[in-house]
């Protein structure tokens, strides 16, 4: 069984390629490196002793994917066009993820994240590859009106990041319409956080971080000299901002959960992946310094634009239908993180 994961050396790819291996699954990682390194795919050989075969491509390069999916296509005498693609199912994770950015160069965003979905699609359909798991978030919800988020509520986006996300959902139902043999899981995630528990392969961001859970790690272990707290006055307990964080590695298996559901034919299904739990800025901060035994420094400053108060999921959804719950709580999140960071304080840059 054999499944291509599009940005698979990225940081969520990196830990759904480590649960696809570890579950028997065959990997074919299609990645440009454009924002991963090829050392992350070594290590995930190296914790699950198993093989992955890559291409460095990128998916907007329609002949070098169809190239890769006739690798592994054959003549058959059953299939209707003698055809067969051994490939089962494509995760697509390959995309641009920084809201920031993504307001300041909106053309590269809809290239990459629109043009590149498009491509993958082409190619899949030629090849009759049609079950595809699909990174969504948490971001097309905009600012809810109630908690916790469930998956049938109004959906807004306010930037380009989440417009791309939002367009990429309605072409895919498009397609779904157009051709019900297609079979298409929209998965949202919520604050994926922590890395493998190894602490070999863990989020690796080029530059400075944007999120929380990154910053904080690079405080702690001296890259960065404090953390400013984007806010103190939101209507939450502490006055910080309310996140659903859940644990990388859970997320991952809600993928390798999503796999058995497109082949009963769902057509189309969408689900919510996080735990349920919201978590404020400051329990984070708290939570990290126990894990590290460090203190983290940190300042009060402004709102950041465009961020709400408070976001966490009702993910009893995908424990019906899929049999998928997050466990890990965050202090495994922190600890987590810290052996990644404290083990490689470069990311996977030598020193
Ligand atoms: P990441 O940047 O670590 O991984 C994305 C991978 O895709 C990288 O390895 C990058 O090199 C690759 N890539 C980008 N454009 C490509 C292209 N045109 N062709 C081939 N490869 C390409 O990001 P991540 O955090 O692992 O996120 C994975 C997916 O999940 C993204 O689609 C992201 O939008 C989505 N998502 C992430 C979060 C989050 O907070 N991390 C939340 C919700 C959704
Ligand atoms: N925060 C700080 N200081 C920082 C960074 C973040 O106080 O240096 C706060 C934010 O204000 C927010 C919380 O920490 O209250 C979480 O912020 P992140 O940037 O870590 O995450 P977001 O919830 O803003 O967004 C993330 C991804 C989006 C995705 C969304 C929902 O970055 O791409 O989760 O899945 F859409």
């Amino acid at each position: 069984m054999k499944i291509v994961v599009t940005g698979g050396a990225g940081y969520i790819g990196s830990h759904t390629c480590v649960e696809l291996l570890e579950n028997g699954w065959e990997v074919v990682v299609v990645d440009n490196l454009a924002n991963s390194s090829f050392e992350a795919l070594k290590r995930v050989e190296e914790i699950t002793g198993k093989k992955i075969e890559f291409y460095q491509t990128d998916i907007r390069d329609k002949s070098k994917l169809s190239e890769i999916f006739s690798a592994y296509t054959s003549n058959s005498e059953t299939s209707e066009n003698h055809q067969k693609c051994s490939i089962d199912a494509v995760i697509h994770f390959a995309g641009l993820k920084a809201v920031g950015e993504s307001v300041a160069l909106p053309l590269e965003y809809y290239s990459n994240n629109i043009t590149g979905t498009l491509t993958l699609l082409e190619v899949m359909k030629q090849y009759g590859v049609k079950n595809l798991v699909f990174s969504s978030s948490a971001t097309v919800y905009g600012d809810p009106h109630t908690l916790p988020i469930k998956e049938n509520f109004p959906l807004s986006v306010t930037n380009p990041y989440g417009r791309t996300k939002l367009m990429i959902e309605e072409i895919l139902k498009d397609l779904h319409v157009s051709d019900p043999s297609w079979n298409i899981a929209l998965l949202r995630y919520f604050n994926p956080v922590g890395a493998d528990s190894s602490g070999r392969i863990g989020e690796d961001p080029f530059g400075i971080p944007n999120n929380l859970i990154p910053y904080i790690a690079q405080v702690a272990v001296g890259r960065l000299s404090f953390l400013n707290i984007f806010g103190d006055d939101y209507n939450t307990p502490d006055g910080t901002g309310v996140r659903d964080f859940i644990h990388v590695s859970d997320l991952a298996a809600g993928h390798i959960k999503a796999l058995p559901k497109l082949f009963t034919n769902p057509g189309v299904v969408v689900y919510n992946l996080g735990t349920g739990k919201g978590h404020s800025v400051m329990e984070l901060v708290r939570s990290f310094e126990k894990a590290s035994d460090r203190k983290i420094p940190f300042k009060i400053a402004q709102r950041r634009a465009g961020d709400i108060a408070a976001c966490y999921a009702d993910p009893s959804k995908a424990e019906r239908e899929l049999d998928w719950k997050a466990v890990r709580t965050i202090d495994d999140m922190c600890r987590d993180t810290w052996n990644w960071q404290k083990n490689n304080p470069n990311g996977f840059r030598k020193d």
